[in-house]
């Protein structure tokens, strides 16, 4: 067993004998109830909430049952090396955190609180193109602790070149771009609630504290449309157009007199999305960096052949979630099929579905490089905030440390199918 999973089963129960328990439960569904009971019920919407019936999340997380390890025994060696190559970086284990959006809604500054226990823990968090702090803020919660920069393609190319420089400036190794998402899905939880958050300037960060959206805004963007819907006006209309003017950058007071925290908001839903984008755009973006560019949101392997074909870096196999298109298949199941069609020297990484280092190791094993974290650390993050954070990603790497060690599994780069029963 290495120091890393022993230091942490060691810690809970040593800590047992003064009665203290551990901050976050271990269970998925446990996590996910007591977090229910902390957030808003917008809040636990916008996170649990998945597309339609939300089939497609529930598979997400079935499909792992499927695999069965047969560990075997007796390797002689003490430590499993969870380290990993992405890019030319080595990692100390495969965990990542996944892009999150307005991650305030489950603790206030949930961005910052989460960029420091990323780098407390060693874990590359991925900053969110629709986090609710600037991604300058979270990079110096990091030092020098790895970050990527996840991009949403808007419609003004200037402003995503302008995105992904910035990135690049504040040191992401990495740049994903979302291509699950270039529309909303159809997600009943926060339509029941009538719930965006954006609305109310929350998860808009990145585009208010940019020059290039600045400028527009300086050029009158933004204004109402003469034939756009307009709330009726009532107290929880003023409520929510001052919660715009408090999230927006700037003191409260000058925002207050003020219309341009709400043409920011205008703006945005204008700009944000992109529902043409096409193979071709991609390439462009080759021209605004040098950083790797890593695809996530592929479930076909055509389209993984695609990426490899137009000379992407890597791909991250995602059905975001089960946030966007109900009723398609588990992210975990389309990943041998794509590992097989590009090969395993092409960089695949997977989300969706994650709940346990023994979940990784399974992604592992069927041919990730590397896994992110989703639901689960944003439920640590409410419950526990920064703390709650840390524990969950030493709990999943301990788990995945011992699992392998306990298989003898010596190195994360040599996991294959082979630890599986056979079908
Ligand atoms: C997301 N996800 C996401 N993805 C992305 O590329 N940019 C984003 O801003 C967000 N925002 C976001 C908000 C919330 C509340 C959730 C739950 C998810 C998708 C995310 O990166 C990842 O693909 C999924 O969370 C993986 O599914 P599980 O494991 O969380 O179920």
């Amino acid at each position: 067993m290495s120091n890393q999973a022993r230091q942490t089963q060691s810690h809970i129960y040593i800590h047992g004998l003064s009665g203290k328990k551990p901050s976050i439960p271990f269970h998925f569904e446990e996590l996910e109830r007591l977090a229910q009971n902390q957030l808003s019920a917008e809040a636990f919407a916008y996170v649990a909430g998945g597309a339609g019936r939300e089939d497609t999340e529930l598979r997400n997380r079935e499909a792992f049952r499927q695999y069965h390890i047969l560990p075997k025994m007796l390797h002689g060696k003490v430590e499993a090396d969870l380290s990993i190559e992405l890019f030319g970086d080595t990692y100390q284990h495969p965990f990542f955190l996944a892009p999150i959006g307005v991650l305030d809604m489950a603790y206030p500054k949930g961005d910052q609180l989460t960029a420091r226990a990323a780098a407390a823990t060693e874990t590359p968090m991925i900053f969110s193109n629709q986090a609710s702090a600037p991604m300058e803020e979270c990079a110096r919660e990091m030092g020098n602790h790895p970050r990527w920069f996840q991009l949403y393609w808007s419609q003004s190319d200037e402003l995503v070149q302008s995105l992904v420089q910035r990135a690049e400036k504040t040191g992401a190794k990495a740049i994903v771009v979302t291509l699950d998402t270039t529309q909303l899905g159809w997600r009943p939880r926060d339509l029941k609630l009538a719930y965006l958050p954006f609305l109310r300037g929350m998860g808009i960060a990145q585009y208010t504290s940019d020059p290039v959206f600045q400028k527009m805004l300086d050029e009158g963007a933004g204004k109402a449309l003469a034939n756009a819907p307009q709330p009726r006006f009532n107290l929880t209309t003023l409520r929510n157009a001052l919660a715009q003017k408090r999230n927006y950058p700037g003191s409260f007071w000058s925002n207050l007199f003020s219309d341009r925290a709400t043409r920011a908001v205008r703006l945005f839903i204008n700009i944000y999305a992109r529902p043409d984008l096409s193979w071709e755009d991609l390439p462009k973006l080759r021209s605004y960096t040098s950083l790797p560019i890593v695809l996530k949101g592929i479930m076909h392997e055509d389209d993984a052949q695609k990426a490899k074909d137009l000379g992407m870096d890597g791909i991250i196999v995602s059905n975001h979630g089960g946030r966007q298109v109900d009723g398609a298949a588990a992210a975990l199941t389309a990943l041998p099929r794509i590992t097989q069609r590009v090969g395993r020297d092409f960089p695949v990484m997977m989300d969706s579905g994650i709940r346990s280092g023994t979940d990784a190791m399974k992604a592992l094993a069927l041919g990730a490089k590397a896994v992110c974290i989703g639901r689960p650390y944003v439920y640590a993050l409410g419950i526990g905030g920064q703390s709650g954070v840390e524990d969950l990603i030493r709990y999943y790497r301990a788990e995945l440390e011992l699992n392998m060690s306990l298989s003898s599994v010596r190195a994360v780069s040599d996991l294959d199918p082979h630890i599986f029963e056979p079908s």
